[in-house]
């Protein structure tokens, strides 16, 4: 009987080793794993034994998150994240040996990677605010070798105060801010990577310490469970058309919810804006150019049963980028201009009494995107402690949140 369990074992172990050499290639060919001690520790640490409950191909692919909690109406809370976005943070964090580096947000594999990086002189902390989490990423670590990284039950809004200052802080659940506690327990030359939620956009940007404050030395896109406790992001929706049709906005904004459901059903203007893109360029830089440069920012999302009503295009689906101007909106959608949909137009649908003059800005804003940013060096994220006099803040869109004022700006591509 054991000779036969030892076997299956056996053929399991080789079966992961080979699928975590296949998702190392791939993780180098899509340029998400570019440094030699990332692809090293990814070669090395064994995911599968964080993620016991999923079929090792689930496990194994560069693209996939296991979800490892949910809440009662099946949103997720936890999850072992998709390879290609640790890969993507870690290479961002710029991780050597020595180092101490704090996680927000467990799981046990980041954090394992994360030890590996570190090497034998430094220390992990990894914190999560679930026990669930807690208790299993402990286990796993132990289990799979790391039982030197620090696992702790902790709301992250107040860092880890006892074992600062951190080189690296990674956050790894999506953020509405940026809590003093992270900045003041980063050390001078550390590194903050945190997805941060800007205007309905999360980027996963890599802070670094500059005259005062935080700057960007990049970002990247990215998507993460939302964050938990006293920092929790407050999100709204405006609903437009029961639960089916609706407006997200960030916290702090508000909207005509019943000037604007009348202009959902009022007709539409369409205006394509001449600015075509190839099927495989993304265009997560356009979104973020257009969340700096139109005034009012939100995201459209429909259900399936909101498209099928014919009031909105497919692109609400995840989230059409949409300018609210009084009871007007406009949002971006594209068309196919080749039978073999390998190329795409950006269109703009507006709605309401302003429909026209509303649709023309965003137009105009796509085309400026075109003109002077596309292929650019992208946006400089700043960001100062709330209370930072306007007078000692750059030009750009600030968006102002509890704690912090971040300031978003276009450098001109030279
Ligand atoms: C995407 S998972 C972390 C994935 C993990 N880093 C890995 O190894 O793949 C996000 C985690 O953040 C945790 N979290 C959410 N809010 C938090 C908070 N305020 N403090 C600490 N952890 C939090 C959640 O419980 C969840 O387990």
């Amino acid at each position: 009987m054991n000779t036969v369990r030892d076997n299956d074992t056996k053929a399991t172990q080789q079966d992961a080793a080979a699928l975590r050499a296949t998702m190392v290639e791939q993780l180098r060919a899509q340029g998400e794993l570019r440094t030699d001690a990332v692809i090293r520790a990814f070669a090395t640490v064994p995911r599968e034994a964080f993620a016991p409950e999923a079929p090792l191909e689930k496990v194994y692919d560069r693209d996939d998150v296991v979800i490892t909690k949910r809440d009662e109406n099946g949103l997720a809370l936890s999850s072992v994240s998709a390879p290609r976005i640790q890969a993507m943070m870690l290479e961002q964090a710029d991780i050597q040996p020595g180092m101490r580096v704090l996680e927000i947000g467990s799981g046990g594999y980041n954090a394992a990677l994360i030890a590996e990086l570190v090497g034998p002189d430094g220390e992990v902390t990894t914190v999560d605010i679930d026990p669930f989490v807690v208790d299993r990423a402990e286990r796993y670590l132990a289990e799979a070798g790391y039982p030197q990284v620090r696992v702790l039950l902790v709301d992250a809004e107040g860092g880890v105060p006892e074992h600062a200052p951190f080189d690296r802080i990674i956050v790894t659940a999506g953020a509405a801010d940026i809590p003093p506690a992270w900045t003041e327990q980063l050390a001078e030359d550390g590194v903050l990577v945190v997805p941060l939620r800007m205007r309905g956009l999360t980027r996963s940007v890599a802070l670094v310490r500059e005259d005062g404050h935080l700057v960007s030395r990049g970002y990247q896109l990215c998507g993460f469970v939302s964050m938990q406790g006293s920092g929790a992001n407050a999100e709204r929706l405006v609903l437009l058309r029961g639960e089916d049709i609706a407006l997200r906005l960030d916290g702090g904004q508000t909207a005509d919810g019943e000037a604007l459901s009348a202009a959902l059903t009022s007709p539409r203007v369409v205006r394509p804006s001449g600015v075509e893109v190839g099927g495989f360029e993304p265009f997560d830089e356009l979104d973020l150019f257009l969340a700096t440069a139109l005034d009012d920012f939100g995201l459209l999302v429909a259900t399936p049963a909101g498209i099928e009503s014919g009031l909105v295009e497919r692109s609400t689906r995840m989230g059409a980028k949409t300018t609210l101007v009084g009871g007007s909106f406009a949002y971006r959608a594209s068309r196919a201009t080749s039978e073999e949909r390998t190329s795409f137009e950006f269109m703009v649908y507006g709605h309401g009494p302003d429909a026209e003059t509303v649709a023309d800005r965003y137009v105009e804003v796509i085309r400026e995107w075109d003109r002077a940013h596309r292929g650019g060096p992208g946006a400089r994220i700043e960001v100062f402690p709330a209370g930072t006099p306007d007078a000692e803040i750059g030009e750009g869109r600030l968006i102002d949140k509890k704690h912090t004022r971040v300031l978003i700006s276009w450098p001109a591509s030279s």
